[in-house]
């Protein structure tokens, strides 16, 4: 990678931005990468350099870069109009996309809320929940959040109320709402000490003593639907997600499936939720929602919660709640070209083949000395590296093996972001195999200089 001169643009960057979940003092003594282009699945610098997007731009992309379809879709909306209300108006891609992911949305969800991204996605669904209960029956008991250890739904408060990493969450505890946390679906440490399949979902069951306890007092559980992202590309054991289902159903609560991350694709299927049979009642979507072109976000519910909102106006039952640029067209004529590229049966082949290179591939990462666990479902991959593979000690925080592992992979031209010591491995659904196949090379290289391990004796 060639960037001998320092660009303008990079002592600009450093003067005038500050970027997310950064420290920022380290970021200035390096030397920041700006990209200036994408193609497919590869970004190019402002020195022309050109790297493999390994991430999908946190978990945006779907079709790749400039994919010619939704770049049109996109032109030809901006002949039209750029944005304008959803308050008190409707437009005409926001209307369309709404009835193409009702189309494909798990059964019973019939309508669609727009926000921006995968935070307010998350916050609507929470003040719906709560809403739709005080709605049905003033004064309702049904108040309280049920959230998954581990668990991430953005940064905004409500999100970060039921969020369950003390990293990024811990530091706002007494801004926030108090949630009931029950044990996440992390087998490699799981810290009820059980084992997949003799546990019988321990950590889901964990759920039901809860909602006893709180009976009739839970407005809504809510869960990342098959990997909890942020926790490390935790995938839980298969029949948890169900479990949960039933839980809710049994004790009469909601249940807020958060499909920001997984959803489009992502997981292998369009939705999450489709692997175990489980209609949510609401669902947060994001992220992949326009191919990863634009901000947009959208929240299903079903009827009932919907029906819940109407009455006469004097009632006041409205759902107050929204954004300025809610519904934006560009966004929506984004996502529906984004949607029916991948509803293709050419795109679905192509998924399918590349969640399978990518199975073959991890296959030699997974001997690496200082690889714990592997876990993947679909294009979600996340590489845990340990300081001992036979004791699972992790590595210090402090020797930023994570970092130092993608940082090896940018010197061989490819961006990946790291979990703390989970690297993780995102690949667009447009990514080529021979790219998905450099993908793996490289990340098993980085991760043998970073740990300085070759595979385990
Ligand atoms: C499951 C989940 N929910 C919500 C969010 C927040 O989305 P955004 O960053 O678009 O606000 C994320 C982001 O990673 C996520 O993974």
């Amino acid at each position: 990678m060639s960037r001998a001169e320092e660009h303008p643009l990079e002592r600009a960057d450093k003067a005038y931005v500050w970027h997310p979940f950064t420290q920022m003092a380290e970021w200035l003594a390096e030397r920041p990468l700006i990209i200036e282009r994408g193609e497919g699945a590869t970004l190019t610098d402002i020195h022309g350099n050109t790297y493999l997007d390994g991430v999908s731009s946190l978990w945006v992309t779907v079709h790749g870069h400039r994919h010619p379809e939704i770049d049109q879709a996109i032109r030809d909306q901006l002949d039209k109009v750029a944005h304008s209300t959803l308050l008190g108006l409707g437009n005409v891609p926001a209307v369309e996309f709404a009835e193409a992911l009702v189309s494909v949305a798990p059964p019973g969800l019939t309508k669609v809320f727009y926000s921006d991204d995968g935070s307010t996605a998350v916050e609507a669904a929470l003040k719906m929940a709560y809403r739709y209960w005080q709605n049905r029956e003033p004064g309702s008991r049904r108040t309280r959040f049920v959230s998954f250890r581990g668990a991430y739904h953005g940064d905004t408060l409500g999100g970060v109320s039921v969020g369950g990493i003390d990293l990024f969450h811990a530091a706002f505890r007494p801004l926030l709402f108090p949630t009931e946390q029950v044990p996440g679906p992390y087998c490699y440490r799981c810290e009820l000490e059980l084992v997949y399949p003799e546990c019988e979902l321990a950590c889901a069951e964990a759920l039901g003593p809860v909602l006893e306890r709180l009976e009739g007092e839970v407005a809504a559980v809510i869960v990342e639907p098959l990997v909890q992202g942020a926790a490390g590309m935790v995938t839980a054991p298969p029949g948890h997600l169900r479990r949960v289902r039933e839980l809710c159903d049994a004790h009469g609560t909601l249940l807020i499936c958060d499909e920001v991350a997984t959803g489009f694709g992502r997981t292998g299927t369009i939705f999450a939720c489709e692997q175990e049979g489980v209609s949510p009642d609401i669902l947060c979507l994001a992220k992949g929602i326009t191919g990863g072109y634009m901000p947009l976000a959208a929240t299903l519910v079903t009827e009932e919660i919907y029906e819940a909102f109407l009455g006469p106006y004097e009632a006041q039952k409205a759902f107050f709640h929204g954004h300025s640029y809610t519904g934006n067209p560009l966004g929506c004529a984004a996502g529906l070209a984004s949607l029916r590229i991948l509803q293709r049966p050419s795109t679905q082949a192509h998924l399918k083949a590349l969640v399978e290179r990518l199975s073959a591939g991890l296959e030699r990462i997974r001997t690496l000395a200082h690889v714990g666990e592997v876990r993947q479902r679909g294009l979600m991959v996340g590489i845990e590296l340990v300081r001992d593979k036979e004791s699972r000690e992790p590595y210090p925080w402090e020797e930023r093996i994570g970092i130092k592992t993608i940082e090896e992979a940018r010197l061989r031209g490819v961006i990946l972001r790291p979990l703390g010591h989970v690297i993780v491995l995102m690949p667009p659904v447009g990514m080529t195999l021979e790219q998905c196949d450099t993908l793996l090379e490289v990340t098993e290289a980085s991760i043998r200089a970073a740990t300085g391990g070759g595979e385990a004796a």
